[in-house]
C-alpha cells in the first residue's frame, strides 16, 4: 500500500463514493451551491447545508448543485424538536422582541421584528419529503436522530446517513437507530453545537471524544472539529476517524457567502474573541463576541431555538446591510485558520497534498528513526 492510499482508502471513502474522505461541512449560511460543487469536483464530498430551509428552497438549492457537478454531495438539515406554541413562550418571545426594539433603536438600527404569530419553524419532515424527491444519496444531520418513519424512508432510497455526535452517549443512540456514519463533533467545532441529550450540552474536547467514540461503536466515524492542516487531520486519522470534515477552513473562500467585511473581521480575531453563544439562535454556537453577544449572554432574553433565531434574523439581516460586525453573527471554531480567499477547490486540494507529503516525511522519518 502506498502511502497515499493509506490515508485516504477506507471504508468510508466507499461508502461516500469519493477518492478523498475529506468533508466540506456544512455551513449554513456560509455555504453555497458553487462551494459544494468546488468540494465535490476535486474528489472530497462537498455539504449542502439546508438546516432550517423551507421544503422548497431546498428543492431549488439541490437543483442548483446538481447543475454544477456530477459528483456526489451530501446535503444537512436539522433535527431540532420545535417547542409548543404556548403562551408562556408566547409572553416570553414579546419581552425579548421588546428589548431587542430597544436594542435595536439604541443602535440606529431599523428592524421590523416578527410577530409571534408569523414565526413559522420548518418541520424536518417536509424537507425530509424534498430530499427524497431531489434523489439526494448522502444525508447528514445535526440536532438529533430522525424518527423511525424517516430512517425507514432513506433507507428504501439507499440514503447514506450521517448523524453528529457531541458524546459517548450520543454516539450509541445513533448507532442504534441504524445511522450510517457519525460524525463526532469535538468541542472545538466552530457553529453549532450538534447536541442533543440533556439540557446541558456536553464539553468534550475532540481528542477525548473521538478516541472514546472509538472505543465504543463500529460504525465509520467521521471527525468535525479543529482540523486545518495535515497534522490535525492525521491526529484525527490515528484516534479513529475516516472521514475528515472541515468547516472554519473554508469561511473566507472565494465560494463562501460570507461578505468581505465578515471575512475582514474573522481574520482579525484573535483566540480571546472565539466563545460559545445562545445569543443569536437559542442553541449554544461557537463563534466571535461581539457587542451582541455580550448584551444578551446571561440575560433573561433568550428564547428557545429556533424562535430566537428567528426573531434575530431581521435584526442580523439589517446589521449585514450595514456591514456591521458587531451586530451579526460569525460563527467559527477553536483553531483559527489563516482564512484563506482562494478557492474552496485549491484550499481543499492544498489540504489534501500536504497531508500526502507530510505522512510521507513522517513514516520516512520513522523509518530512519528505526534504522538507527
Ligand atoms: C459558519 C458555520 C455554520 C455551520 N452550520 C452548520 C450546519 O448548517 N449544519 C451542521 O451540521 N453543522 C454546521 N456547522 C458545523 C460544521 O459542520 C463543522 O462541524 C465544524 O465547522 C467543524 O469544525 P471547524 O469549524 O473547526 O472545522 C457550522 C459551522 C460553521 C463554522
Amino acid at each position: 500500500m502506498n502511502h497515499q492510499s493509506e490515508i485516504w482508502e477506507n471504508d468510508l471513502a466507499g461508502i461516500l463514493n469519493v477518492n478523498y474522505p475529506v468533508i466540506q461541512a456544512p455551513m449554513l449560511g456560509v455555504t453555497t451551491p458553487q462551494m459544494v460543487a468546488a468540494a465535490a469536483n476535486t474528489g472530497a464530498l462537498g455539504s449542502l447545508a439546508l438546516g432550517d430551509l423551507p421544503a422548497g428552497t431546498c428543492a431549488e438549492l439541490i437543483r442548483a448543485t446538481k447543475e454544477l457537478t456530477g459528483k456526489p454531495f451530501a446535503v444537512n438539515i436539522f433535527l431540532h424538536p420545535l417547542p409548543e406554541k404556548t403562551e408562556e413562550l408566547r409572553s416570553q418571545y414579546l419581552r425579548t422582541k421588546e428589548f431587542l426594539t430597544a436594542f435595536s433603536d439604541k443602535h440606529q438600527l431599523d428592524v421590523d421584528y416578527p410577530d409571534f404569530e408569523d414565526i413559522e419553524p420548518v418541520d424536518y419532515h417536509d424537507q425530509v419529503d424534498a430530499l427524497i424527491a431531489g434523489k439526494c444519496k448522502i444525508v447528514s444531520f445535526t440536532f438529533g436522530v430522525p424518527d423511525r418513519a424517516s430512517i425507514e424512508l432513506f433507507k428504501k432510497n439507499g440514503t447514506v446517513l450521517i448523524g453528529t455526535a457531541t458524546s459517548v452517549e450520543e454516539a450509541l443512540v445513533l448507532e442504534k437507530s441504524g445511522i450510517d456514519v457519525i460524525c463526532v463533533q469535538g468541542y472545538e467545532a466552530g457553529g453549532h453545537r450538534g447536541s442533543f441529550m440533556g439540557d446541558k450540552i456536553p464539553e468534550i474536547g475532540g481528542i477525548s471524544l473521538l478516541s472514546r467514540v472509538y472505543d465504543q461503536v463500529k460504525v465509520p466515524l467521521m471527525y468535525a472539529g479543529g482540523i486545518y492542516d495535515a497534522k490535525t487531520l492525521l491526529a484525527a486519522g490515528l484516534l479513529g476517524a475516516q472521514g475528515f470534515q472541515v468547516g472554519s477552513l473554508l469561511l473566507a473562500s472565494a465560494e463562501s457567502a460570507l461578505q468581505e467585511f465578515e471575512k475582514d473581521r474573522l481574520r482579525n480575531a484573535s483566540e480571546k474573541d472565539i466563545v460559545l453563544t445562545k445569543s443569536f439562535s437559542g442553541r449554544y454556537a461557537r463563534g466571535l463576541k461581539n457587542v451582541f453577544t455580550d448584551a444578551l449572554d446571561n440575560s433573561t432574553y433568550i428564547l428557545p431555538y429556533p424562535y430566537q433565531n428567528k426573531i434575530t434574523g431581521p435584526l442580523r439581516a439589517a446589521a449585514r446591510l450595514r456591514q456591521d460586525p458587531e451586530l451579526v453573527s460569525i460563527w467559527t471554531g477553536q483553531s483559527e485558520s489563516s482564512y484563506s480567499r482562494a478557492s474552496t477547490g485549491n484550499i481543499i486540494t492544498d489540504l489534501i497534498e500536504s497531508t500526502e507529503n507530510y505522512n510521507r516525511s513522517l513514516t520516512h522519518h520513522m523509518v530512519s528513526e528505526n534504522k538507527r
